[in-house]
C-alpha cells in the first residue's frame, strides 16, 4: 500500500512537471516553436540600434566635438559642413528601414522632446515611456490595437551615455528640460512589430 501511494506520488509530481513546463513553454515568449518571438526580435533589433548609437555618440560625436574639438555637430549638418546628430543618424536609419520592409517600426521618443514630433502619441508610447523613466534599467513591452492591426510593442530606455548627450539637451533652446544628468534615461527607443 505504502509503495503504491508512492508511486502514484511520483507520477503525479511528474505530471505536474510536465504540465508546468508546457504551460511555461506556452506563456514564456521566447520558446515559441517554429521561430522567434516578437519579444526576441524586438530585443535583438535594440542590441544592434543601441550599440550603433552608442559608438556613433562616444567614438565619432563626443569624440570630434569635444575631445579634439575638429568638427562640430549640428542638426543644419550639410549646410554647416557639421556631423549629424545621433537623433538625426538614428531617424534616417528608420527611414531607410521603413522603406525595405513592414516587419517592424521604430522611433526615438521622449517626454521632453527637443522636437515636439518626438512625443509620445498612442496610449502605449506614453505608458511605456513614464515606465521606462520611472524604473530605471528596466524595459517596457505591450501588445498594442492600432486601427485593425496588432502590435507587439516594446520601450527601450534611451540614456545619457556620453557627456554629449546631456551638453547639448541642456543647453537647447527647444528642450523643455536643462537639468539632464549622466546615465539618466532621456527619452525611449519604440519599436513596433505587427503580430496576428
Ligand atoms: C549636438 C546636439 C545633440 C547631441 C550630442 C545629442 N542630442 Fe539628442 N537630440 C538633439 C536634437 C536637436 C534632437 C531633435 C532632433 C530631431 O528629431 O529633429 C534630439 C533628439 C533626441 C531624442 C528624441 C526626443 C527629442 O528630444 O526630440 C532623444 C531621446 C535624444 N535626443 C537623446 C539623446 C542622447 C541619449 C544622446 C547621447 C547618446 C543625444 N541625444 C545626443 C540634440 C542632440
Amino acid at each position: 500500500m505504502k509503495d503504491y501511494r508512492s508511486f502514484t506520488g511520483v507520477i503525479s509530481l511528474l505530471l505536474t512537471g510536465i504540465a508546468g513546463a508546457y504551460m511555461f513553454a506556452c506563456v514564456n515568449s521566447s520558446s515559441i516553436p517554429n521561430g522567434i518571438s516578437p519579444k526576441t526580435m524586438a530585443d535583438a533589433l535594440h542590441a544592434v540600434m543601441e550599440s550603433d548609437r552608442t559608438v556613433y555618440t562616444k567614438n565619432v560625436v563626443n569624440r570630434l566635438t569635444k575631445d579634439e574639438k575638429v568638427i562640430t555637430a549640428s542638426e543644419h549638418w550639410q549646410d554647416d559642413k557639421a556631423l549629424p546628430l545621433p537623433a538625426q543618424m538614428f531617424r534616417m536609419g528608420a527611414e531607410m528601414v521603413s522603406e525595405k520592409t513592414s516587419d517592424f517600426s521604430y522611433t526615438l521618443q521622449s517626454l521632453w522632446p527637443i522636437n515636439k514630433q518626438n512625443m509620445p502619441k498612442t496610449d502605449v508610447e506614453k505608458e511605456g515611456l513614464t515606465f521606462i523613466v520611472d524604473n530605471p534599467g528596466q524595459n517596457y513591452y505591450k501588445e498594442e490595437k492600432l486601427g485593425d492591426s496588432t502590435y507587439f510593442t516594446a520601450i527601450y530606455p534611451d540614456t545619457a551615455v556620453a557627456p554629449a548627450c546631456i551638453a547639448c539637451h541642456n543647453a537647447h533652446k527647444d528642450s523643455p528640460r536643462s537639468d539632464f544628468k549622466m546615465r539618466e534615461v532621456m527619452g525611449g527607443v519604440v519599436i513596433r512589430i505587427p503580430i496576428k
